[in-house]
């Protein structure tokens, strides 16, 4: 029997972190023969990544620029994907998420009739500025995809109030497969500032920021608020690795460098990311990806932005949205340095996006959509978030 080809096309961090488990995991089965097609629309980030996971992409657009713009991201990916696709000649494409990325590898694949599968899928705000671009991007893929991939039953609700028509799972969130390989409670950092931090007689708060609807005033609000904390809060201090793109790095280093106790650093990579968020006390984002990792470590979150598409963790009560106004930053983060009860309400482990199983069910659900195997799989149980 033929093998099933099977490529997965990714590019930035978090797609390369949320996919590196499953391209794994399916280069084990038999059936299967799996290859990845890297566009690099983030290069250092990736690579990082792949490095971690000890993986390396059949193929590498290379596409990233300085200050690229949506265009180009999505222009350059296209173009490289037609001479890939031709070459390779795939059964399937798998894209994650909601990047530029995902949304060209989708419609690549769809102009050469190939079919997608969209890992996380059903992920909505229902506002298409907010976050930008990426709820167009994932709302274009779930009509281009055939098979979609939900990490909780309120992403498939969202899919079915579409009318998104196709195969759809839930499969839960492959970034808990991935914890699986990268928490581990005697891990020893490789990066100096962190190793010096007193993890255990002091509070550390985990901070990363980097959206494009940020830019500009509302990233300015927060690291305002950020710095205003520190100056207030002699026994904290802030980490902050700061994403690569130079508008956020203006941003961050223009507000918040040189003031004590504010730990400016390069993004580290994921096991670096996974035990500092295990080891912090809570955790200040306005990232996806930070969303669910944090609440399945216990670990309190203040989300950096006036909506989530992850309201799940919100009703288990351990992300709270904070918007993005100075103010109402500060009043949360306050709440939880000053008062150990709405500290505790907030600090408990829960596991709504997944139990570690994802990429399993993600990989059995291709092969019985293709008529590989005769069993579905079971739906993941995400009761605590319906
Ligand atoms: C992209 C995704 C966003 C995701 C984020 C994860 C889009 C439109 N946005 O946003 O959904 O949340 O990745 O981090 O797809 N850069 C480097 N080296 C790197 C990575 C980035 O130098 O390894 C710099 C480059 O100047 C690049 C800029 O950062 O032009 C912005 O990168 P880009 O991928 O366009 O946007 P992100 O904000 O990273
Ligand atoms: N991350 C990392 N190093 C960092 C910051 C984040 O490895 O310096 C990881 C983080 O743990 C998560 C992913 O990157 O798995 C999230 O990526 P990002 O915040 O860039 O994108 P988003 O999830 O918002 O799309």
């Amino acid at each position: 029997m033929s093998k099933l080809k099977i490529m997965s096309v990714f590019g930035t961090r978090p797609e390369a972190i949320k996919m590196a488990p499953l391209v794994k995991h399916l280069a084990t089965l038999p059936e299967v023969e799996s290859i990845c097609c890297l566009t690099g629309q983030h290069r250092e980030m990736l690579d990082s990544v792949m490095d971690i996971f000890n993986l390396r992409g059949d193929y590498d657009l290379n596409i990233m620029q300085t200050r690229q713009t949506l265009s180009s991201i999505t222009s350059r990916t296209i173009l490289g994907m037609d001479e890939v696709i031709e070459q390779a000649q795939p059964d399937l494409i798998l894209v994650h998420g909601d990047t530029s990325t995902t949304f060209a590898g989708a419609l690549a694949a769809f102009y050469h009739k190939i079919p997608v599968g969209h890992v996380e899928a059903g992920l909505r705000t229902w506002d298409k500025y907010s976050p930008f671009p990426e709820e167009m991007n994932r709302t274009l893929v779930g009509d281009i995809a055939s098979l979609h991939f939900c990490p909780t039953r309120n992403n498939l609700r969202n899919l079915d109030q579409e009318g998104v028509r196709g195969d759809k799972f839930i499969t839960g969130n492959t970034v808990i497969d991935a914890m699986k390989t990268t928490v581990r409670p005697d891990y020893r950092f490789q990066t100096g500032e962190l190793n010096e931090l007193d993890f255990s007689n002091r509070r550390v708060i985990a901070l990363t920021c980097h959206r494009r609807e940020n830019y500009g005033e509302a990233m300015r609000n927060i690291m305002e608020a950020v710095r205003e904390l520190v100056e207030t809060h002699p026994e904290i201090d802030v980490v902050y690795p700061v994403h690569l793109s130079p508008v956020v790095r203006e941003c961050a280093f223009g507000i918040l460098s040189g003031i004590p106790r504010v730990h400016l650093i390069d993004p580290i990579d994921v096991e670096e990311m996974h035990n500092l968020m295990a080891r912090c006390y809570f955790v200040m984002t306005d990232s996806g990806g930070l969303q669910e990792e944090a609440p399945a470590l216990g670990k309190p979150v203040l989300v950096l932005r006036r909506e989530t598409e992850r309201p799940e963790a919100v009703r288990a009560g351990t992300v709270k949205l904070a918007g993005v106004e100075k103010a109402r930053i500060l009043e949360l983060a306050n709440e939880l340095l000053n008062d150990p009860a709405a500290y505790e309400a907030m600090a408990h482990a829960v596991n709504p996006y997944g139990d570690g199983n994802a990429c399993d069910r993600i990989a059995r659900a291709i092969l019985w959509h293709f008529g590989k195997s005769e069993d579905r799989p079971e739906d993941f149980g995400s009761s605590d978030c319906e």
